[in-house]
């Protein structure tokens, strides 16, 4: 008679806890839709609006993404680096063109010797990659590196090399990567450039402005001085997102975002937490701002006029 009590109670809970997966299931899954369907929402409208030409990304987060999984440094890159290729293919698909990402700072050479050796590890995969991945070619990637290349390991710059050979003649999605990069040393070696110039006569000091300095910074000195030169590129940076919950950009585009008043999109998520929804989001917010600018600007011509037309 107890058994028998046993057994019906047992079979009750196996009927309740299934119950109970079953219901979980249904809210994961109704979860699932409403994610997918707000993130095509958003999609078709930033497809509607003007997209960011140029967008720079802070992949800030990964050592702590990491730790609080309980994963190795190691593991928490390599999630990340998964990550980064997730963004590209994102870009493609909305339509952005140009994307700068910020992969390993000047700051970043005084962490650990196990560290950096990971980095550089890292590096030489990714740029290795990039030479036989379909999606770099299918999708026609210029990718260049920027940076001051020449204090990296050896093996890590053939890697470069060989990355950027594989990709020159394409000019569709232009990708750069920031490595050993400052971008304070990045203003410097233009004024550099500058200078040797002025001294040899071939620039007056006074034909010095904005824009002589933009063509001497790295990308328009590797793409070639013109902003349209054969690739296409752009220098100044409409978009600038940074995960990890920093609201810093940390010597990473100083010139191409602030005299061109770029978007700053600071988010949460660890970089290897970062979603599709998350880049939507930051190019929304892009968008908003835009409008916001125009608005304003129109609303000071149309004051302008009208305090023209009543002095008139
Ligand atoms: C900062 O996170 C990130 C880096 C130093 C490197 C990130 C690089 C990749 C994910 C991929 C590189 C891709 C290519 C194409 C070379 P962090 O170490 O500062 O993390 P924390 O803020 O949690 O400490
Ligand atoms: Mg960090």
């Amino acid at each position: 008679m107890t058994m028998a009590i046993e057994a019906m109670r047992n079979g009750g809970e196996r009927i309740k806890s299934g119950a109970i997966r079953r219901a979980l299931n249904i809210v994961g899954w109704a979860r699932g839709r409403a994610y997918r369907a707000y993130e095509k929402r958003l999609k078709d409208e930033i497809a509607a609006r003007k997209l960011p030409e140029h967008v720079a990304i802070i992949m800030d987060g990964n050592r702590r993404y990491a730790r609080k999984l309980g994963l190795s440094t190691d593991e928490g890159y390599d999630y990340g680096a998964g990550i980064t290729e997730r963004v590209i293919e994102w870009c493609f698909e909305c339509g952005v063109k140009q994307l700068t990402l910020y992969a390993f700072s000047i700051e970043n050479f005084s962490r650990t010797e196990d560290e950096l050796e990971k980095l550089f590890e890292l590096m030489r995969t990714e740029f290795d990659k990039i030479c036989v991945d379909e999606r770099f070619h299918k999708n026609e990637v210029h990718m260049r590196v920027i940076g001051n290349i020449g204090l990296l390991p050896e093996s890590v710059i053939a890697a470069i090399r060989r990355a950027e050979a594989s990709t020159e003649r394409y000019t569709k999605f232009k990708l750069f990567v920031a490595v050993a990069y400052s971008g304070r040393m990045e203003i410097v070696d233009a004024m550099r450039i500058l200078a040797h110039l002025v001294k040899r006569g071939l620039l007056a000091p006074e034909e010095i402005d904005e824009e002589t300095i933009a063509r001497h910074l790295y990308i328009s000195q590797i793409e070639g001085e013109a902003d349209a030169a054969s690739s296409g590129a752009k220098t100044p940076v409409d978009l600038i997102i940074r995960t990890g919950g920093e609201l810093r950009i940390s010597n990473f585009v100083p010139w191409q975002a602030l005299g061109n008043e770029c978007t700053a999109y600071f988010c949460a998520p660890f970089w290897p937490e970062f979603r599709r929804l998350d880049l939507l989001r930051a190019i929304r917010t892009y968008q908003e701002r835009e409008d916001e600018r125009r608005q304003r600007s129109n609303s000071r011509v149309s004051k302008l006029k009208r305090l023209l037309g009543r002095d008139a």
